[in-house]
């Protein structure tokens, strides 16, 4: 009886021991998967779960990029922004919606704030839909393309 007892404690430390396996392996993909993500950004950016942190170089993505994603968060000296494509067009601005500083999501043709739903036009950042105050636009932010890579200006 004694040595059932044992056998079954075992299994189960086995298995506490399994858990703890797979808790670090998740946790070490998670890292490695981290790190790729920062080593594919190259020069001065990161990405973070928000966006893509802009360096002092004032790259923000290669354009190709921003073609297919059509809209990308960066956040350049702690402005968060909002670069979109649309088009052939390229705009940014800063991404702080002009009721309470909700974030702005691209919503197929449309930005839409996430907390109270205002909306914005992505060509000129001008309020289409409250709350945001009517005639109040997302501030422009000048950016320039040089080699197929998108800059802030
Ligand atoms: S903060 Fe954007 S609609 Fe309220």
């Amino acid at each position: 009886m004694e040595t059932k007892r044992e056998v079954v404690m075992s299994k189960e430390i086995n298995r506490r021991q399994f858990l703890s396996y797979g808790v670090k392996v998740a946790i070490g993909a998670f890292a490695l998967t981290a790190c790729g993500d920062l080593l594919a950004l190259g020069q001065n950016r990161k990405k973070t779960l928000s966006g893509i942190v802009v360096g002092s170089d004032k790259f923000i993505v290669p354009l190709d990029e921003l073609k297919q994603s059509q809209a990308i968060s960066f956040k350049y000296k702690n402005t968060k922004s909002i670069l979109l494509y649309n088009d052939g067009e390229i705009r940014a601005f800063e991404n702080i919606c002009t009721h309470k500083d909700g974030p702005n999501r691209l919503e197929g043709n449309i930005l839409v704030c996430q907390w109270h739903g205002a909306t914005f036009d992505p060509l000129t950042g001008e309020a289409i839909k409250g709350p945001a105050p009517k005639g109040s636009r997302l501030p422009p932010i000048d950016i320039e393309l040089v080699d197929g890579k998108v800059y802030l200006a």
